[in-house]
């Protein structure tokens, strides 16, 4: 269970000092543009004090799990596969693999993620030395591997089969690569060492006898992890990278509501998730909370992310029931249209500071309507501890989707998840039995490039909107004071043409 149990008149008083501790007003929403962050006498010499150390932007995503920034993108179909999760897990942050595939694929995807830099790979790829080349090739091609260890029957490790061995075999004839073994191709002469070695101890090995992969083998010459030169040179490239106990990259995944939700849930914790995000458009519901329970007593681990309310009342509604975070916003997102067609939704920015309000020590998330650096900043003072963002980090070579090209100009799409395009095409590839009353839009972003730059340009703006209030940390940052604005005061803050 989240906190303590409050009550409804304890809850609106809570509401009410929270939000007149920030300078929001009480009896009207508002959102982003209709604030401004107050600035105060700063301590901050410069920016890059801030940025410069992992303590300063670190935070929770859920009770347990920790990321270095406060970034985490949308579990989109346009936004978040591995490619995405994990580019934006080596700069600090997570990525929620979408539920709009099979489960089988999100599992795939997680494991993607989970070995795409490790310190250790716990369980290597390994294969019989009495294979074709053929077949042991289609091996590394499906797993995505540039190696695999040779193992004979008893488990015992007999030779490494690396791109080096096979570099100018691969593009041989398949009938050539069917009649060559494994063993006859594999380099046996080995390096190993074991399992209880240190990264800095390896490092030396691989750097003294001029190796790339370094096997480690139990005391029965079985294999039982691997070191490689480009998981150790991935560590010290992305030393902001969010990573797990064993230095895998962290890595989230989405499931719906599904009958079979318990399998799903099993299956991705299996494949290594760091966090499981129940996501559904209206979070409070006493189907959710059901369900979260259920998977709470299932999988008491799970650090299991739920969404989307955009009050206290779906906020303690899903503490109570177990939630390890909640994910706020209904409507703000840039392809969303649940506002205009139902009429239902709270400006972001109140929905944020009430949802904080109320959350005691679980973190909020963000979610939605955040385009530029301000915004970004704003919601995290108003009480979110990590903001989701989806077109802001879609268009980029992580995203999936084609780049497109109209009058010169680069573009991908970017769908709305409830949009009529996006459930055409999962009822095209028979993820969707039926069609709902849409209440997204697809939208074109333009080409940005790579994500890495996009997540720079946003952690420089927030340092800076930091060193404007003399907040060091995130937690200071949450202290910083708020004040109304009218539009035209608004306006007077954007570039003029
Ligand atoms: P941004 O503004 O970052 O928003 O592009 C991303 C968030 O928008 C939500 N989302 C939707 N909301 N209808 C909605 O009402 C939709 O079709 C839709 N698609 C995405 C979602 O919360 C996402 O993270």
């Amino acid at each position: 269970m989240g906190g303590a149990m409050i009550h409804n008149t304890q809850i609106r008083k809570i509401v009410r000092q929270y939000l007149r501790s920030k300078g929001l007003p009480l009896h009207i929403a508002v959102t982003f543009p209709d604030i401004f962050l107050v600035d105060r006498t700063s301590r901050i010499k410069s920016r890059s004090e801030i940025s410069g150390s992992v303590e300063n932007l670190r935070t929770q995503l859920t009770k347990k799990t920790r990321l270095n920034i406060p970034i985490i993108s949308s579990n989109m179909a346009d936004v978040t596969e591995s490619a995405m999760a994990i580019a934006i897990a080596r700069k600090g942050g997570l990525g929620f693999i979408h539920q709009f595939m099979p489960i089988k694929d999100r599992v795939s995807q997680v494991r993607e993620v989970k070995r795409a830099d490790n310190e250790i790979i716990e369980n290597p790829w390994c294969v019989k030395p009495g294979i074709s080349l053929k077949e042991a090739l289609d091996f590394m091609k499906l797993n995505k591997t540039s190696a695999v260890l040779v193992v004979n029957d008893d488990g015992v490790l007999v030779g490494i089969l690396t791109n080096r061995d096979v570099q100018f075999k691969r593009y041989q004839t398949d009938e050539a690569l069917k009649s060559l073994r494994v063993e006859d191709v594999m380099t046996k002469a080995l390096v190993t060492a074991n399992p209880g070695i240190t990264i800095q101890e390896a490092i030396k090995i691989l750097d003294a006898k001029k190796i790339e992969k370094l096997p480690l083998i139990d005391e029965k010459n079985q294999p039982v992890g691997l070191i490689t030169a480009k998981d150790v040179v991935k560590r010290s490239q992305f030393p902001m990278a969010a990573r797990d106990r064993k230095g895998r990259l962290l890595v989230g995944a989405t499931v719906g509501l599904p009958d079979n939700i318990l399998e799903e849930v099993g299956q991705l914790c299996g494949a290594g998730a760091d966090a499981i995000l129940l996501d559904t458009a209206r979070a409070n519901a006493l189907r959710v909370q059901e369900t979260i329970q259920k998977i709470k007593k299932e999988f008491p681990k799970a650090q299991l992310v739920v969404g989307n309310v955009d009050n206290p009342e779906g906020t303690r509604l899903l503490i109570d029931a177990g939630a390890d975070a909640v994910k706020v916003g209904i409507g703000p997102g840039s392809a969303c249209k649940t506002r205009e067609e139902t009429g239902v939704g709270m400006p972001q920015l109140t929905a944020i500071a009430e949802c904080a309000a109320v959350a005691e020590d679980i973190p909020i998330i963000a979610d939605g309507g955040i385009a530029k650096g301000g915004d970004f900043a704003k919601a995290l003072a108003a009480g979110a501890s990590v903001v989701m963002l989806g077109s802001a980090l879609a268009g980029t070579d992580e995203s999936p989707g084609e780049l497109q090209m109209d009058k010169g100009q680069k573009f991908k799409v970017y769908r709305g998840s409830a949009s009529l395009e996006l459930q055409l095409d999962r009822l095209a590839k028979g993820s969707l039995d039926d069609i709902r009353a849409p209440e997204g839009e697809p939208r074109r972003v333009p080409y940005k490039g790579s994500v890495g730059p996009v997540i720079e340009v946003l952690i420089k703006n927030l340092s800076s909107a930091m060193s404007y209030v003399n907040a060091l940390t995130l937690a200071e940052l949450r202290e910083c004071q708020m004040r109304w604005q009218t539009r035209a005061g608004h306006e007077e803050g954007m570039p003029k043409s």
